[in-house]
């Protein structure tokens, strides 16, 4: 990581169930485990990340919304939860999130207030990693606008792979009109499997296909029932069975990341 805004990490992509907020809670998990400090910041009002990191959500006296919304009152500081698990904090969000958008919407600069509300936190961690809901939202515009990168998973699935050039096109008109520093850091596949011929033809797409093919990371995460497992007891595949396949594709993932590359 050079700058300090590089270390600061979006997963997205608007269509839902594709692997973004498993990505973003075994991301952060590996790199923790690598002794970085990470911060996990769920502006998703469906709260899997808060509650795929063991966080309970009737326990939360500060969220992602209110440091958004309320920040004369409440600083991102505030909101921060230790995890069970050194190094890994999170940011929660509740389901009261969803109203974000609509409070935010007549307000002057609404698409910074994330970075903004961010700003006092610049330095204190490794890497901020974003998690964000599935859609267009004035809240991925948020972290879109806060962000550094974006790390984009993409399901083996032809449908998947077709809703990329929308993101793509999303991608551009923040670079054009909001944040300019705003970088595509990679597209990962997730949810491979390889008894399936349309993991195979999805995967090889995305590795020929010109728009994506230099954007592809090598590591690939398998499909792994283990992962869906490990969300019901709320706690990242990355430490609930070590030696999962969803454990050790995550871990590599996160050398891969580390390494700078694709
Ligand atoms: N590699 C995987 N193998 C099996 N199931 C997965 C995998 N990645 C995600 N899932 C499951 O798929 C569903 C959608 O994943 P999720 O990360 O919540 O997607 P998104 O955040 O993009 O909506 C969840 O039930 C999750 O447990
Ligand atoms: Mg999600």
């Amino acid at each position: 990581m050079q700058d300090k805004s590089a270390a600061i990490i979006a997963v997205a992509n608007e269509k839902g169930g594709v692997g973004k907020t498993v990505t973003a809670i075994n991301l952060a998990a590996a790199l923790s485990l690598k002794g970085k400090t990470v911060l996990v910041v769920d502006m998703d009002p469906q709260a899997n990340a808060t509650r795929g990191l063991g966080v309970d959500l009737d326990d939360l006296h500060a969220t992602a919304y209110d440091m958004v919304c309320q920040p004369e009152t409440v600083a991102a500081g505030d909101a921060v939860v230790q995890t069970k698990w050194k190094g890994l904090d999170l940011i929660p969000a509740h389901v009261d999130l969803a109203g974000a958008e609509v409070e935010l919407v007549d307000v002057v600069g609404r698409e910074n207030r994330l970075k903004q509300a961010m700003e006092p936190l610049g330095g204190v961690y490794d890497i901020v990693i974003l998690d964000t809901p599935p859609s267009l939202s004035l809240l991925t515009v948020n972290v879109f606008a806060c962000a550094g990168s974006v790390i984009v998973p993409c399901q083996t699935h032809p449908y998947a792979f077709d809703a990329l050039s929308e993101l793509f096109d999303t991608i551009e008109a923040v670079q054009g009109e909001i944040n300019p520093d705003l970088r595509l850091s990679g597209i990962l596949a997730t949810m491979f499997d390889r008894r399936t011929r349309v993991s195979h033809n999805t995967l090889d797409r995305l590795r020929k296909d010109q728009r994506t093919q230099k954007f592809m990371y090598h590591t690939v995460i398998r499909s792994n029932t283990t992962i869906a497992d490990s969300a019901e007891v709320g706690k990242p595949v990355v430490f609930y069975r070590t030696t999962s396949f969803g454990a050790l594709d995550y871990k590599a993932f996160a050398d891969e990341f580390l390494s700078g590359k694709p």
